[in-house]
């Protein structure tokens, strides 16, 4: 097995393993530790099909819990991220964020498998939150270390949200539902629950205000801070190929999609890794 980092802020590519075949206890530990160390990790040509995902994903925890999607078709855990050649409703996922944040337990990772992939564009954008906080100036960091972020998916999935009822014509399984206005607290800046190393954990979007601060406050502060753990130096730009996996850690980057493919479908597989529980 080969780990090849990306030269960017965070990510590496992983060869020499087959993912179609069940991994080794020892392929899984060194996966870990590269995954832990480069916070995305893509692996080219994998002909990889829905088992595979599976198997692949339950090597590094449980499946997490998928709210506000559809699975596909015979399977519980895997949801279908797809945009059509001709589809014309905003594109999915292209704020950024980390997955389902406003869990309670939120899921450690996200597994992605390329299936459909344009020729140009729809890229992923990742920003590691590790970086972004070790180079925030310390007046700035004074603003921020000690504030509890509150948490609720009601901008994107409520039925008023972004992917609500009035969302239309998209071919995405968005299932939009009352139970996204729910509000979770997580510390802003936290302790990463496997290596130990602080970092800032999600941001505007998902965060939708501070614990004890007025919102005329902390909307100021959210994008003031979203604009800082998006800046250029903090990011890992990945290009898809067909049959290409990507996994990523939640709880060290931020990520989101870009468009740029009109006229061309693009599909991809996707699972989730539940919470690291020790
Ligand atoms: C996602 O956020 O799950 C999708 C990312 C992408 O489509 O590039």
């Amino acid at each position: 097995m080969k780990v090849t980092p990306s030269g960017q802020a965070c990510g590496a590519e992983v060869t020499g393993i087959d993912l179609t075949q069940p991994l080794s206890a020892e392929d899984i530990d060194s996966l870990r530790i590269a995954w832990l160390k480069h916070h995305v990790l893509s692996f080219p040509g994998q002909a990889m099909n829905d088992d595979d995902l599976e198997r692949f994903t339950r090597c590094f925890g449980d499946f997490g819990h998928d709210p506000f999607f559809a699975p596909i078709e015979g399977r519980q855990h895997i949801a279908a991220i797809q945009r059509e050649a001709d589809e014309k409703s905003p594109l999915f996922a292209e704020s950024w964020h980390s997955d389902w944040s406003f869990q309670a337990l939120p899921p450690a990772g996200t597994c992605l498998l390329g299936l459909t992939i344009p020729p140009v564009g729809g890229d992923t954008l990742f920003a590691n939150q590790h970086a972004a906080l070790d180079a925030m100036p310390p007046e700035m960091l004074a603003q921020y270390e000690d504030l509890i972020a509150i948490h609720s998916a009601q901008m994107a999935y409520a039925p008023d949200g972004a992917y609500g009822d009035k969302d239309e014509g998209r071919s995405m399984a968005i299932r939009p539902d009352e139970s996204a206005r729910e509000t979770q607290t997580h510390p802003l800046v936290r302790d990463h629950p496997e290596t130990g190393r602080p970092g800032l954990f999600s941001c505007l979007g998902y965060i939708i205000g501070f614990e004890g601060m007025a919102q005329e406050q902390a909307l100021p502060l959210l994008q003031k801070l979203y604009a800082w753990q998006s800046r250029e130096e903090f990011i890992y730009r990945h290009k898809w190929q067909p049959g290409m996996l990507v996994m990523w850690d939640n709880r060290s980057v931020l990520h989101c999609a870009t468009g740029g493919y009109d006229g061309h479908d693009r599909l991809l597989h996707r699972t989730t890794i539940a919470a690291y529980q020790g």
